[in-house]
């Protein structure tokens, strides 16, 4: 390593309750670290006090255990890249001031990234040992987390359109507020995704929201759960219980469906048949599934990320980072974080 052709870059991911640091070497990930917070189960959602205080807990051993699964020194790096946001402010000053201590420690370059692009560019990471292959531009991206629903046209790789996005609640969201109705841990997104495998999609039914253009609104969905769980335990108290994998798959099913709706119509809009899924929710079966379908309908070429890079990881920070630093994208150190950044 170290000559002209190579770049190497430790990223740092806090923007939301995970601690991750990953190390590349130009667009090959060596590692890539990342410490959950069990700590918000217990409340139901991310307390962002406790989720800042463990970030500065974990930020140290998790950086140190990333270069080292790396095989990688502090001589070694030529750029800090850390998420500026979108997400909670109190944990992403830690990634930040960490970023910018390491940057002027080292005296090397600071590049800040953008959270949501970097879901996107999760498709451009690559690893050793196995064969990858990207969307090719311009592809569309239907980011799905905790936080965001987007469908993005992405023209290189850092050219982004945002052209839908969802007025209220996150699909996410509405995964883990379902959950909780039905007294399930938090985040309880994967949990509908275990039940939902057992269950029949089509036995409830939910009201399909209609906004004019591709937007998306998930709070009348979030709210005709709660009324439809809410009128069956009155005449059942046992309903969730007796139901619960056709209640996962039904409302799995209804919210994955409603996604893809406006998915095929900003792509029959566009014309584009590069179509990529990124974010927390693109590890569900239930939506990796139903766009394997309809990309074959559609004559769609289709990319889903490996499990790995769905949810927040830091070698999406760091493969944009390396494009940043191929333009010489960087940042000084008087560097903010920001809550809200637009892609
Ligand atoms: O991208 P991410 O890790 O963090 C944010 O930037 O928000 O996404 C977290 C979200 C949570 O709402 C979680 O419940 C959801 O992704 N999620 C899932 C699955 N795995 C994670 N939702 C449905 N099915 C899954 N398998
Ligand atoms: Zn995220």
């Amino acid at each position: 390593m170290n000559n002209s052709e190579d770049i190497i870059i430790l990223a740092i991911e806090s923007s939301c309750d995970d601690t991750s640091c990953a190390v590349l070497h130009n667009d090959v990930v060596l590692s890539n670290v990342t410490a959950g917070q069990a700590i918000h189960q217990q409340y139901g959602g991310v307390i962002p006090e406790l989720a800042s205080r463990d970030h500065q807990k974990n930020i140290v051993p998790v950086a140190d255990a990333a270069l080292k699964k790396a095989g990688v020194n502090l001589s070694q790096i030529s750029a800090i890249a850390f998420t500026r946001g979108p997400g909670l402010s109190g944990s992403l000053l830690v990634g930040t001031s960490f970023a910018k201590s390491m940057a002027l420690a080292l005296d090397i370059p600071l590049i800040e990234v953008n959270h949501m692009q970097g879901h996107i560019l999760a498709h451009f990471i690559k690893e050793k040992t196995e064969p990858h292959l990207s969307p090719s531009f311009p592809f569309l991206c239907l980011t799905v987390s905790g936080g965001h629903t987007q469908i993005v046209k992405v023209t290189n790789h850092l050219e982004f359109e945002l052209l839908a996005e969802t007025e209220d609640d996150a699909v996410g969201e509405a995964f883990d507020k379902a959950a909780k109705i039905i007294g399930l841990p938090y985040p309880g997104g994967p949990l509908i995704d275990k039940y939902a495998r057992q269950g029949n999609p089509g036995r409830f039914k939910f009201p399909m929201p209609n906004l004019p253009g591709q937007r998306y609104s998930f709070s009348g969905i979030k709210t005709a759960f709660l009324y439809f769980i809410r009128d069956h335990v009155a005449q059942d108290p046992h309903f969730i219980e007796n139901n619960l994998n056709d209640i996962c798959a039904s409302y799995q099913h209804h919210l994955v469906s409603y996604l893809l709706k406006n998915l095929k119509a900003v792509a029959r809009e566009t014309g584009i048949k590069q179509i990529a899924i990124a974010g927390g929710v693109s590890a569900n079966s239930g939506l990796r599934g139903q766009l394997s379908s309809l990309s074959q309908k559609e004559g769609w070429t289709c990319f889903i990320p490996k499990f790995e890079y769905c949810t927040d990881n830091a070698a999406m920070i760091g493969i944009t980072a390396y494009y940043k630093y191929l333009k010489s994208d960087f940042t000084d150190l008087s560097v903010t974080p920001l809550a809200r950044f637009s892609i």
